[in-house]
């Protein structure tokens, strides 16, 4: 069954049924205001943090799943029947529905007795506001007498203690109505210095303001009292649920269209004048009317529509594939940088399968996004990492996450996850490689953002490196800690009662258990910041480094190979995980990734026979599974993964996020044929054709499938927020495709099928525009470069002299 198509031309994906097997959403805003929109207008808005400043209410795991959003309702007033044109919530059988979601809009709409209504989403660019510009249109033969509707509900700005603490939030709610625009003032007599507005650019014949009077008694949003009788009430919220509904009159003649403006916005007033008159209660509105009058004008609507997309056609240009393979092309140019984004803006807060109320920036979730946004946002990136290490401890540990909005680790999840600290010099090695901005690493941070604790960020890098090397278990492979990449692998919880978290219980000293998948990290991170020593001057430093790394290198051979893959880790008791001889969990991918990525098993052929055990054991039709067999039962020693009912998540669940590490390890020992086979297995376009069984949205990616040991194999979850989009876009862009920034230039070293006869790749990097063309003249994948007209010695294409910026490169691959 199809539910929409990709509309490549207009980087849109058009579902064209209502009833997708869930909800399928895209983002609004980039910079300071979000809005999350499904694909029947349901979801929330929040200004920067999804928490603390919700706008917008929403329930969750509702049933339907998605239920409340930005609803629209149409009635004709010569019948009294009523419709909304996004389908929810009144779900009527309507004509031609179809959701656009574009970048950073969507465009949802149907008709219903001949009547044509579709609403443009989208936040314009320097505003905290969200417009929704309705065009109606009487496809009819008689003229149309309409009643539109709005309604959205509001929150009480703190989204957690909005959904618990009911015996103070039903007397709080206040709003104020003055030309025709709704202000939500909650909270804004005390403390609050912000408000929310909701504006409509036509003549209101009426409005509600409290929900229990908008819906009726015993009514849901599918049936509002007030959409039935085709009437407001002009309800003022005191306490209660308040809420904002416009009522707008709209008489068409046959074939006329009429459009209809409304504005949702945030707006802060100086601490100092909150208040018109100053002694009164009342909002000072002087300052935002400006706001609202400007963007209830259609000129200014399609003006700032054209402007984001503009940015965001900027932003795709910036590397563009054309391959033989239109679900390469399409994830690349447009899906998967797109994706790179969200996650950059949201990190892991807001999605339909994170709540907002959760969790802050993960330490080690936000150093790895950053390699898929670091070309886009540059300047942004280099905030994130300085943001990232100044939560960093002077034992060069690690919080596990912090909170955006103070930037302060945060200590109910506390540190001790062992590989944490090493993701940044990853992250500072990959913003260095596409910039070139060396003097990050002189910017003076704090640890732990404690005053007077600055230290160049170079010193950071080493602490981290330093951290692995002052804990060292028993064989010299690093102490794992609370766990490593793998959060669910907890060799020193040991939990036994319900409800405890593992993610921060720990029962045992933790002298015991080893993380091979740590070692592996920390040669990659060893050598890496060797190289940058070595670029910096600091020879010696260099020295250390490599030294560190091979030693560690050895140790991985020695005590880190099973025989015919890398083990996962010691446990507590210093036994194996992850090898032939446990009776479950025999093999598991990270470390293959993980110890190939840094160069272990190169030479001796451990490299490729470790990938051709995963090809054996772990690759499925739909990706490869985390780890075989699946724990068919609880293990106390292994805490979270053996928590999972077999073939979901961590137990053996197909973990999109570490899929690419092994497209890589393939890319990297020359196997092009099933680097992209596999790429293609989890490509969310490529799977479109199994959307019923797939479920999630067709033009992301997904954080897991269910592996084979699963009821629904096959079936992803958790679209959106995943460490998916960054390493696969990585992958595929700098991998497969080749396309590689490096200290000394732009690298060129495709792994692509023996199929391929080539392709191209326009990539700016360093200011200079690089049209990169690659042509197959034999089977391997051995690059040869033309720059110019003239041809390179290697295959890093040098630096142009100052002033040019455009360059050809001609690859032939032999
Ligand atoms: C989730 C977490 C990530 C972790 C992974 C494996 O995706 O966000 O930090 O590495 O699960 O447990
Ligand atoms: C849970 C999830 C895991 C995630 C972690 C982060 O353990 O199963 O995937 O990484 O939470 O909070």
């Amino acid at each position: 069954m199809s539910y929409g198509h990709f509309d490549d031309e207009r980087r849109e994906y058009i579902i064209s049924r209502p009833d997708t097997p869930l909800p399928w959403i895209n983002y609004l805003g980039c910079e300071a205001y979000f809005g999350i929109i499904s694909n029947t207008g349901g979801g929330y808005s929040f200004y920067r943090d999804a928490r603390l400043r919700r706008l917008t209410r929403y329930r969750y795991n509702n049933a339907p799943f998605d239920f409340g959003g930005r609803y629209i309702y149409l009635r004709d007033n010569a019948n009294g029947q009523f419709w909304s044109p996004s389908w929810q919530p009144t779900r009527h059988e309507a004509k031609n529905y179809s959701c656009r979601h574009g970048m950073g809009y969507s465009i949802i709409g149907s008709t219903f007795n001949r009547i044509k209504a579709e609403t443009l989403y989208f936040v314009p660019l320097g505003e905290n506001l969200e417009i929704w510009q309705l065009s109606v249109t009487n496809l009819g033969r008689k003229p149309a007498k309409l009643s539109v509707f709005s309604s959205i509900e509001f929150c009480l700005w703190d989204a957690q203690d909005d959904a618990t603490n009911f015996q103070r939030n039903f007397s709080t709610g206040q709003v104020e109505i003055e030309d025709g625009v709704i202000y939500h003032k909650t909270e804004y007599r005390e403390r609050r210095d912000h408000f929310a507005y909701f504006a409509c650019s036509e003549k209101l014949a009426g409005y509600d303001t409290q929900r229990d009077v908008f819906l009726g008694a015993y009514r849901s949003w599918d049936k509002p009292a007030v959409v039935e009788r085709g009437r407001s009430f002009n309800s003022l919220a005191h306490g209660w649920a308040p809420i904002g509904s416009h009522h707008v009159k709209l008489n068409l003649k046959p074939g006329e269209t009429r459009q209809v403006i409304f504005l949702l916005g945030y707006h802060e007033n100086p601490k100092d004048q909150k208040f018109d008159p100053p002694t009164s209660q009342t909002v000072n509105k002087r300052t935002v009317k400006p706001v609202i009058a400007k963007y209830l004008k259609s000129t200014t609507v399609e003006s700032a529509f054209e402007s984001l997309r503009q940015y965001w056609d900027r932003l795709l240009r910036l590397y563009q594939a054309k391959t033989p393979d239109r679900h390469t092309d399409r994830m690349v140019n447009i899906w998967n940088a797109y994706q790179c984004m969200a996650t950059f803006n949201m990190s892991r807060s807001a999605s339909f399968y994170e709540s907002g109320i959760g969790r802050g920036l993960g330490f080690r979730d936000s150093n790895q996004d950053l390699l898929g946004f670091v070309h886009m946002v540059p300047e942004r990136a280099r905030e994130r990492v300085i943001d990232l290490a100044a939560t960093q401890l002077e034992t060069g540990g690690a919080y596990h996450q912090y909170q955006p909005l103070t930037k302060r680790g945060n200590d109910d999840i506390g540190g001790n996850f062992n590989d944490d600290p090493l993701w940044l010099i990853l992250g500072v090695a990959a913003y260095l490689k596409e910039t070139g901005d060396w003097s990050i690493l002189d910017a003076p941070v704090p640890f732990d953002n404690k005053p007077k604790t600055e230290k160049a960020l170079y010193e950071h890098l080493e602490r981290s490196l330093q951290y692995t090397l002052d804990r060292l278990g028993p064989h010299g492979l690093p102490l794992i800690g609370r766990a490593d990449w793998n959060d669910c692998l907890n060799l020193n919880c040991f939990s036994d009662t319900p409800g405890q978290s593992f993610q921060t219980t720990t029962n045992k000293d933790g002298k015991v258990a080893e993380s091979v998948f740590i070692a592996g990290m920390f040669v990659l991170a060893a050598r890496e910041l060797a190289d940058i020593a070595e670029r910096r001057g600091l020879n010696s430093d260099a020295k250390d480094y490599r030294k560190a790394a091979e030693r560690m290198h050895e140790t991985v051979r020695k005590h880190g190979w099973d025989g015919e893959w890398f083990l996962r880790a010691y446990d507590d008791f210093g036994k194996k995980v992850g090898s032939k001889e446990c009776e479950e969990g025999k093999i598991f991918i990270e470390p293959q990734g993980f110890c190939i990525l840094a160069g272990i098993g190169m030479e001796d052929g451990l490299a490729k026979k470790a990938l051709d055990s995963v090809n054996n054991v772990l690759a499925t039709p739909h990706g490869i599974m985390l780890q075989q067999p699946a724990y068919s039962k609880y293990y106390l020693h292994l805490g979270e993964i053996s928590s999972y009912p077999p073939g979901y998540k961590e137990n053996a669940g197909i973990f999109c996020h570490n899929n690419p590490w092994v497209m890589i390890a393939e890319a990297m020992v020359g196997n092009g044929d099933r680097a992209f086979d596999y790429y293609l297995r989890i490509n969310p376009s490529a799977r479109e054709k199994m959307s019923q069984l797939h479920r999630c949205e067709p033009y992301v990616y997904a954080q897991m499938i269910a592996g084979k040991d699963a009821p629904t194999h096959g079936e992803a979850k958790n679209s959106w927020l995943t460490g998916t989009a960054a390493w696969n876009y990585f992958a595929i862009t700098q991998f497969i495709l080749g396309i590689r920034p490096t200290y000394s230039g732009l690298m060129v070293s495709p792994a692509i099928p023996s199929s391929w006869k080539g392709f191209t790749v326009s990539r700016k990097f360093q200011g200079v525009r690089y049209d990169i063309t690659v042509k197959r003249i034999g089977k391997g994948n051995r690059a040869r470069l033309v720059v110019d007209g003239r041809p390179v010695e290697g295959n890093v294409v040098p630096r142009p002299r100052g002033g040019v910026t455009q360059v050809a490169v001609e690859a032939t691959l032999e």
